[in-house]
């Protein structure tokens, strides 16, 4: 028999996940993936106890205060910098999150990143496809940045962090982190959130080759991106792809689902945020 509960899956996941939710509870699935506007997701959470979400869905104070009946936020991210955690506190709203199943694979992306920043991948792709390659070889063509006895600098050591450094002995770097002294001509890859970098600061950066290039997955008020960056041929650019391989999605759903569920039948969540 179903709980007494009824749950909002706030953007398209795994038919697995809709399954194995709706053996347990009343599920409405945002099927279409389109993101809600805060007052469509404040109408579609009345009633519901339970929210599976993403990143891109904001519960701030306003939307909080009108959803009475919500009682847990199981985020599909291992951020929740969409969620005002204090004010879910007050309100009795458990927040969760999905650490540890998508360390490895953002890992995977940020290197990607780095590598195509460094050695100029998405220019030479961009030269070739445009027919400019006219000269089978040149002694300076598109000379980048050796990755090899370079040094890592990592803003953040936490799990994915050290994912990140783990890959770089392979590549016999030094690996610095929270590092305050300027490295010049460096690369830089932004795989966490957008306000860790300075957009104009960055992209002045790399119009006066202070940086030589940079890889980017996440932007301030994505998807919107400073419009400067697509003209700069020493940018690789992503959108927000960091865990995205099947695995990992799935698993982050899976574990969104058993926290919001655990908290609806009174259990303490696994991975509890506040
Ligand atoms: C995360 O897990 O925080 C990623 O940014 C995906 O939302």
């Amino acid at each position: 028999m179903k709980a007494n509960h009824r749950v909002l899956i706030t953007r398209g996941v795994f038919p697995e996940i809709v399954e194995y939710l709706g053996r347990k509870y009343d599920v409405e699935h945002n099927e279409d993936d389109r993101p809600w506007p805060p007052e469509e997701l404040v109408r579609r959470l009345q009633g519901k106890s339970g929210a599976m979400a993403t990143v891109m869905d904001k519960f701030d104070e306003p939307v909080l205060a009108q959803c009475p009946d919500l009682k847990v936020i199981a985020n599909i991210a291992v951020g929740y910098n969409n969620v005002d955690v204090p004010a879910c506190t007050k309100r009795g709203i458990k927040v969760t999150n999905t650490p540890g199943v998508l360390d490895n694979t953002t890992a995977d992306l940020t290197w990607s990143l780095l590598m195509a920043a460094a050695r100029r991948i998405a220019e030479g792709d961009a030269f070739v496809r445009r027919g400019d390659w006219k000269i089978a070889f040149g002694v300076q063509y598109f000379l980048g940045q050796d990755i090899h006895h370079a040094t890592l600098g990592i803003i953040g050591m936490g799990r994915i962090g050290q994912a990140i450094a783990r890959r770089a002995s392979g590549f016999d770097m030094r690996v610095l982190y929270h590092n305050r002294s300027r490295l010049p001509e460096g690369v830089l890859v932004n795989s966490a959130r957008g306000g860790v970098v300075d957009d104009a600061a960055l992209v002045a950066a790399l119009k006066e080759k202070r940086i030589a290039g940079a890889g980017l997955d996440v932007f301030e008020g994505e998807p919107k991106l400073d419009a400067e960056y697509l003209g700069l041929s020493n940018v690789v650019l992503t959108p927000h792809i960091g865990s995205a391989s099947r695995a990992p999605r799935l698993t982050m759903c899976r574990t969104a689902a058993d926290n919001m569920a655990a908290v609806l039948e009174g259990r303490e969540p696994p991975n509890p945020v506040n």
